[in-house]
């Protein structure tokens, strides 16, 4: 990948700085509406089957972004550091980026929409994801326990939340995030419905459903539903085997990946923990994950997150690090097309031994 670029229109502001390679620094500076940050570098694109929605092959996850997942600890360090990383994402040529209500109670959406009125003509650039149906204790009065909504009410409140935390008047995509037991598919469709007549919402999608799920859920609404995100990573392979990515193929769905670094153990955050019992496991993996990182010239990140693009289905695997020298380094994976041999080499590796 060629060289980002970022300009400030506030000058004298303290600069950002990460990166100390043969790359430019990010030179963002937060400041203020009119900044404008130019990505030099143009991602590969994916297109979402089903639909025309298309973004960046490597997807921005925000769920981490605020540092905190209480609202009231978004020091205002915390917060510059979450518009740096989104800037950051930006610049290294991400154009999806991916939310939710919960993610911090909301102020996640906030910070990121504070980038794009910072940013304006970033709006225009990026697509959002987001999604709603999971409910905190104590919604809306005390005695509510922690749980699951997919009743037509809450979705369409939980967008307009959205919507107005992000500053925006159309999601692009937008996501039930975990099943709810008690869905009924038809008050789902009828809402998706509302949202996409109003211009509310572009395309629709679930999160963590089993294949069964999408296909009661698809029958019912009018319009495709375009994703799954799911928990995919070296460490959580069950996706390559009880169905879901055979369903994305099947029906065309881009599943998205998320945890692709399995929290970081991918990248390197093994730990000490020898006592775990995966522990020779994630080493033998994170062994094999070095040597080919080492052959291609990037970093084992990049390497984990190209495994997942391997797949046929199209995967986009969401990058959650709020760190942007790793996400640097993880969008080189962008660029990693991986042979079927070191796919299977990997692949063995997390398995722990040879396949059948
Ligand atoms: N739909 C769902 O139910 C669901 C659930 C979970 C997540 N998500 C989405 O998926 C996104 C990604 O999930 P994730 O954050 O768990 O992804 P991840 O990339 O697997 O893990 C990110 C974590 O690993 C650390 N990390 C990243 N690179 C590292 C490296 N090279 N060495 C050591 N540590 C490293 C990061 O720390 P630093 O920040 O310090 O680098 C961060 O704490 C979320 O932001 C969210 O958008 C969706």
């Amino acid at each position: 990948m060629a060289a980002a670029r970022g300009v400030s229109a506030s000058a004298g502001e303290a600069r950002l700085r990460v990166g100390a390679t043969s790359r430019p620094e990010f030179t963002f500076a937060p400041g203020g509406a009119g900044t404008r940050v130019l990505p030099e570098d143009a991602m590969k694109t994916i297109r979402f089957a089903r639909s025309a929605l298309e973004g960046s092959v490597l997807a921005y996850g925000c769920w981490r972004l605020a540092g905190t997942h209480d609202p009231a600890q978004v020091t205002p360090e915390r917060r510059a550091a979450a518009h740096a990383a989104v800037i950051a994402a930006y610049e290294l040529g991400f154009t999806l980026f991916d939310h939710a209500d919960i993610y911090c109670q909301g102020a996640a959406e906030s910070l990121f929409g504070e980038v794009l009125r910072q940013v304006p003509e970033m709006r225009e650039r990026v697509r959002i994801v987001t999604k709603c149906g999971i409910r905190f204790a104590g919604d809306p009065d005390p005695a509510a326990p922690y749980r699951y909504d997919f009743s037509a009410a809450h979705i369409i409140a939980a967008c307009e939340g959205s919507l107005k935390r992000l500053g925006v008047e159309t999601i692009d995509l937008y996501l039930l995030h975990r099943p709810d037991f008690l869905c009924d598919p038809a008050e789902v469709a009828a809402a998706f419905s509302r949202l996409k007549e109003a211009g509310k919402v572009r395309e629709f999608g679930v999160s963590n459903f089993r294949p069964s799920q999408v296909a009661m859920l698809q029958k019912a609404c009018p319009m495709p539903l375009v994703t799954n995100q799911i928990e995919f990573s070296l460490l959580h392979l069950e996706p390559l085997s009880d169905g879901t990515l055979d369903q994305c193929l099947t029906e065309g769905l881009t599943p998205m990946a998320w945890s692709p670094l399995a929290g970081g153990i991918l990248g390197g955050r093994i730990g000490a923990a020898m006592n775990d019992p995966q522990h020779a496991r994630k080493a033998k993996l994170n062994d094999a994950l070095e040597l080919i990182a080492r052959d291609r010239g990037v970093s084992r990140a990049a390497i984990a997150l190209a495994w997942l693009r391997r797949h046929p289905a199209g995967v986009v695997p969401i990058v959650g690090t709020t760190q942007p020298e790793r996400l640097r380094e993880a969008a080189q994976a962008a660029e990693v097309e991986l042979s079927r041999e070191e796919w299977y080499r990997l692949t063995e590796a997390a398995h722990g031994q040879r396949l059948p």
